[in-house]
C-alpha cells in the first residue's frame, strides 16, 4: 500500500459553462483516483475554478453583472456537471474561497520579503485568452496569439515581477535527473527548450485596470495576478501557509501528480517549480499533460458553434449512469495524445465494448448457471479445471500487474485495452468450450467449470473496470456476490464460492445498448 495519494486537475475558468475538454480531464482524474483508492487508505483528490482575472472581468461586465456573481453561477455548474459524472473529489476550491485568497496573499508577501518578487516598468504584449504575456517569438506571422488567434493587447504598466531567471537552472537540472517529472516524457524537450527563452513574469496589475483580483498587502494600487494565485491552490487547498503548515499539508505534500492540458504544461513545468523553490517546497513528483479533445476532428470553439456539453451527452442518449461516457472518454486517445469525440463512433465503441462484450458475458453465463444448475456453484465445478481454464484464470492475474504498471504511467486507454482484452479471451474461451453443447451432452460438472471460470473472471473484471466505469462495477459485483471493496493487490481469483449465487430474478442486464434509433431522431 501507498502511504498516501495526491492528485489534482487544473482548475477551470469560470468565463462559460463546462464543456466535454474540461469533462476529460476531470474524468481522467478521477479514474486514476478511483483506481488509487485502492492502493492507499490516504487519497486526496482536488479540482475546483479559477475566478480572477481580466477574462472573467469582461464577461461579468458584458453580462451587466459583478464578477463574483457570474463566478457563483458558473462555478455551480461545474460542480453540477461533476456530480453527474459522478467525480469524486475531496475539495472542490474556488480561487475566491476565503482560505486561499488570505494564504495566497501571505505567499505572495513572503517571495516580495525574499527578494524573489520586484517591482518593474513594463510594456508588452497581453493575451487575456492565456492570462499571460507573451513575447515576440511566442506569436504568430501576422502578430496573433497561437493559441487564440487574436491579437493581444498592448499593456504599459509597473507591475510586480517574480525573479523566474534565478531558477532557470535548476529547473533544467530537475527535468533532466527526473525523467519522470514530465508524463508523457517526449513533452521535456519541449518544455526545455521554453526554459531557453524564459523571463521573469509580471505576478500583478493594476488595479485600474484589472480590479478583479486579490489584494496586495502592502501595496493597494496593485492586485495579484492569476498564476501566482492559481497555481497556489495546489497548496493552500490542503492548509499550505508560510507561517506553519496543517498535519494534512505535511502528509500529502509533494502532489503525486498535477492532471494537466498540454497547453498550460509550461505553467505547471516552469513556473510551478520556480515558485515552490522560492517557497522552499519540494517539487510534484509527476506532471501529466493530457492531449486536446476536439469534435469530430475539428476544435471545439464557441465561434464555430461545436461546443458540447457533457451532459448533453447524457441527456442525448439517455443515459442512466455517466459510466459509458467516462468509459468512451478515458479510451479516447492513447496517453498524452489527442482524441476525438463523435456521436457515433461514441454509440458504436460503448454498444461493442460495454454491451456486447462484457454486459452480454455476464448475462449469458448467470443465466445459464440459472438454466442449468438453479444459480448453484457447485465445489466441483471450483476443482480440477482444464488447463485452458487455469491459464485463462492466471492471464486474468496477471492483466491486475500489466494494469498497475499502465496507471503508474497514467496510461489509462491502455490499462482499458488490457481489461477488454481479458473480457475478449473469457468470450473466447466461452464460445471455445461451449457450456450449451457441454450440457446437451450431460457434462455437467464440465458445463459448470465453465460457467464458474468465466464468473472468475468477471469478478476481476469489475475491480479493473470500476474506476473507469463505478456503477457498472457495481452492478456486476452485485450480481456476482463479489465484494467491490477490495484491495488492489488482493484483486486475484477464488471470489467465487460454492454455493447459491443467484436467482432468476436477480439477472439484469448492466449495460443497455446506446440505442441509436433514439440518437438519429434527436439529430433530426
Ligand atoms: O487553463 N480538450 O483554465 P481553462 C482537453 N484556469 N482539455 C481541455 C480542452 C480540450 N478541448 N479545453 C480545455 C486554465 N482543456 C487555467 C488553469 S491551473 C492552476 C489553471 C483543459 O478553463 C485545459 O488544458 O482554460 C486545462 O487543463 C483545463 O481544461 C482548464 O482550462
Ligand atoms: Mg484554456
Amino acid at each position: 500500500m501507498l502511504d498516501k495519494f495526491y492528485i489534482t486537475t487544473a482548475i477551470d475558468y469560470v468565463n462559460g459553462a463546462p464543456h466535454i475538454g474540461h469533462a476529460y480531464e476531470k474524468i481522467i482524474s478521477d479514474i486514476i483516483a478511483r483506481h488509487y483508492s485502492l492502493r492507499t487508505d490516504n487519497l486526496f483528490f482536488l479540482t475546483g475554478t479559477d475566478e480572477h482575472g481580466i477574462k472573467i472581468q469582461k464577461t461579468a461586465l458584458s453580462k451587466g453583472i459583478m464578477p463574483k456573481q457570474l463566478c457563483d453561477e458558473n462555478s455551480q455548474e461545474f460542480k453540477d456537471a461533476w456530480a453527474k459524472l459522478d467525480i469524486g473529489y475531496n475539495r472542490f476550491i474556488r480561487t475566491t474561497d476565503e482560505d486561499h485568497e488570505r494564504v495566497v496573499q501571505k505567499i505572495f508577501q513572503r517571495l516580495k520579503d525574499n527578494g524573489d518578487i520586484y517591482k518593474h516598468e513594463y510594456e508588452g504584449w497581453y493575451c487575456p485568452g492565456c492570462e499571460s504575456f507573451l513575447s515576440p517569438k511566442d506569436l504568430t506571422q501576422d502578430g496573433l496569439c497561437p493559441n487564440h488567434l487574436r491579437k493581444p493587447d498592448i499593456v504599459k504598466e509597473e507591475n510586480y515581477f517574480f525573479k523566474l531567471t534565478k531558477y532557470k537552472d535548476a529547473i533544467k537540472d530537475y527535468i533532466k535527473s527526473h525523467p519522470d517529472f514530465i508524463v508523457p516524457a517526449f513533452r521535456a524537450n519541449e518544455v526545455l527548450n521554453q526554459l531557453e527563452d524564459i523571463q521573469d513574469i509580471s505576478v500583478s496589475r493594476s488595479k485600474e485596470n484589472v480590479g478583479w483580483g486579490i489584494d496586495i498587502l502592502d501595496d493597494p494600487e496593485q492586485s495579484i495576478y492569476v498564476w501566482i494565485d492559481a497555481l497556489s491552490n495546489y497548496i493552500t487547498a490542503i492548509g499550505y501557509d508560510p507561517d506553519g503548515s496543517s498535519d494534512q499539508f505535511k502528509k500529502l505534500w509533494p502532489v503525486d501528480v498535477h492532471v494537466i492540458g498540454k497547453d498550460i504544461l509550461k505553467f505547471h513545468s516552469i513556473y510551478w517549480p520556480a515558485i515552490l523553490m522560492a517557497l522552499d517546497l519540494p517539487l510534484p513528483k509527476h506532471i501529466f499533460a493530457h492531449g486536446w479533445i476536439t469534435i469530430d476532428e475539428t476544435k471545439m470553439s464557441k465561434s464555430l458553434g461545436n461546443v458540447v456539453s457533457p451532459t448533453s451527452v447524457l441527456e442525448h442518449f439517455e443515459l442512466k449512469y455517466p459510466d459509458a461516457f467516462r468509459y468512451y472518454m478515458a479510451t479516447s486517445a492513447p496517453c498524452g495524445r489527442d482524441g476525438n469525440y463523435s456521436d457515433t463512433d461514441f454509440k458504436e465503441k460503448v454498444n461493442a465494448h460495454l454491451a456486447n462484450s462484457m454486459g452480454n458475458l455476464l448475462n449469458r453465463s448467470l443465466s445459464m448457471l440459472v438454466k442449468y444448475f438453479d444459480g448453484e456453484i457447485k465445489e466441483e465445478f471450483l476443482t480440477n479445471r482444464s488447463k485452458e481454464a487455469e491459464s485463462l484464470l492466471r492471464t486474468a492475474s496477471g492483466s491486475v500487474k500489466i494494469i498497475e504498471n499502465h496507471f503508474n504511467h497514467f496510461e489509462l486507454q491502455e490499462a482499458a485495452q488490457v481489461i477488454i482484452g481479458l473480457v475478449d479471451s473469457a468470450n473466447k474461451f466461452i464460445t471455445d468450450n461451449a457450456p450449451w453443447t457441454l450440457a446437451k451432452e450431460n457434462k455437467m460438472t464440465e458445463c459448470g467449470q465453465v460457467l464458474a471460470t468465466v464468473l472468475e473472471m468477471m469478478c476481476i473484471v469489475s475491480s479493473l473496470i470500476y474506476p473507469y466505469c463505478p456503477n457498472i462495477a457495481r452492478d456486476m459485483a452485485k450480481q456476482l456476490s463479489y465484494d467491490l471493496t477490495t484491495k488492489y493487490d488482493d484483486i486475484t481469483t477464488s471470489n467465487i464460492k460454492a454455493g447459491k449465487l443467484i436467482s432468476k430474478e436477480e439477472i439484469f442486464p448492466v449495460f443497455l445498448r446506446v440505442d441509436s434509433e433514439l440518437a438519429d431522431k434527436s439529430k433530426k
